[in-house]
């Protein structure tokens, strides 16, 4: 008989461990709630998710996939990082992989930023920075977004010292919306010490209006301290499989793959990623981006017909300041088949998932201001 654990062990050794200090201050990731299973109908609108389930090819070529995991996968990447290569007009060795973009931004961390060294970025914003910065013991420095729930481009020039390594850029901004112009990023460039690394973390750039996003490969090749972050977790749908990327400059690409888990692009999420980037998929996945924004601004131009002043968004979804009474709409929400994503006394966001939701949460709205 194997010696298994007895299931309910009566007392457990002291663990007199030392822990990296500031480890405890740190805040928790809080991922998006699961829907209870309580028998009421509910949409989990919480964490950014697509709504749509895998195109069949993708999850043809994942199932493939399996046939080889007994294996470890490739840790070129070969496949995908020449696909990715091209995509981006660089060579395939300057595409630094891991197991999501919030892993590559880790990376980025350990890479550049020594004890004390700092990281700026806007406040509110991606959730998971001061997580990433203080876990690999940088300094987080968070410049409060505008009245307008923008970044402060001002302020965040300002904010760097000596001691900064890194300024992150999350455009469009989760969780308020607004994203930033060509302009306003080279204008924020002439401003950052050659030697800073400015991070552009595009998580959501497929659902922003084309017409005006981000002139990202001009800027890429223009400044040699530019990275950026690209995830599949989003329109591509393969959140549950955790694959995301850098575009670096050759030296910082070096060293990302210096300091990232080894062969942390799995075997799925590796065919999976590459199957996405076939034409055909590609075509479809540019219809749900469409579908996404027109819902958007349906769900913006009722809301606004509501009354409510919300932020312009260009991510997959929506955000509600509403300061101090943010956990009491969450649970209004709730109570109606609605899981949002609370953020403190700061503000609201809800995903543009199914039609159905947006509907609900459109009426939950309405019921909120009418209470
Ligand atoms: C701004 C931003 N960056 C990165 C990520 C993480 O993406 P991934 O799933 O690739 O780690 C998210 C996910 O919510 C995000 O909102």
């Amino acid at each position: 008989m194997p010696d298994r654990p007895d299931a309910t062990p009566r007392s457990a050794p002291d663990e007199a461990i030392r822990l990296r200090p500031g480890l405890e201050a740190l805040p928790a990731y809080v991922a998006g709630k699961p829907a209870a299973q309580d028998g009421t109908l509910r949409y989990k609108i919480s964490s950014n998710e697509s709504p749509f389930p895998p195109l069949a090819t993708v999850r043809d070529a994942v199932v493939d996939s399996l046939e080889g995991v007994h294996r470890y996968p490739d840790a070129a990447a070969y496949a995908l990082r020449e696909a990715l290569g091209l995509e981006h007009g660089v060579d395939p060795s300057q595409i630094a992989l891991s197991t999501g973009s919030v892993a590559v931004s880790g990376d980025l961390v350990r890479a550049l930023v020594a004890d004390g060294d700092e990281v700026v970025y806007a406040w509110r914003s991606f959730e998971a920075y001061p997580i990433v910065v203080g876990s690999h013991g940088g300094v987080a420095v968070p410049v409060p977004l505008t009245e307008t729930f923008e970044h402060d481009l001002e302020a965040m020039a300002a904010a760097i010292t000596e001691r900064t390594r890194l300024v992150i850029l999350c455009t469009p901004n989760n969780p308020t919306g607004p994203s930033l112009s060509t302009e306003q990023v080279e204008d924020f460039l002439a401003r950052v010490p050659e030697h800073v690394v400015v991070a552009i973390d595009e998580a959501y750039r497929e659902f922003h209006d084309p017409a005006t996003v981000l002139g990202t490969t001009g800027i890429f090749r223009r400044h040699g301290n530019v990275v950026l972050l690209r995830t599949f977790s989003k329109l591509q749908g393969l959140a549950g499989l955790r694959i995301g990327y850098a575009v670096a400059h050759p030296r910082l690409a070096r060293a990302l793959g210096q300091v990232t888990v080894p062969f942390g692009a799995s075997v799925p999420a590796q065919a999976a990623a590459l199957a996405s980037l076939d034409e055909g998929v590609r075509e479809e996945l540019g219809r749900r981006a469409e579908w996404i924004r027109s819902e958007r601004s349906r769900v913006l131009a009722a809301l606004g017909a509501q009354g409510w002043s919300l932020p312009v968004s260009q991510g997959n979804f929506v955000y509600f300041p509403l300061g101090a009474e943010s956990a009491e709409f969450v649970a209004f929400a709730e109570e109606r088949g609605l899981v949002l994503r609370g953020y403190g006394a700061d503000g609201v966001r809800a995903t543009i998932a199914e039609q159905e939701a947006s509907d609900l949460l459109i009426e939950i709205a309405r019921q909120w201001r009418e209470r």
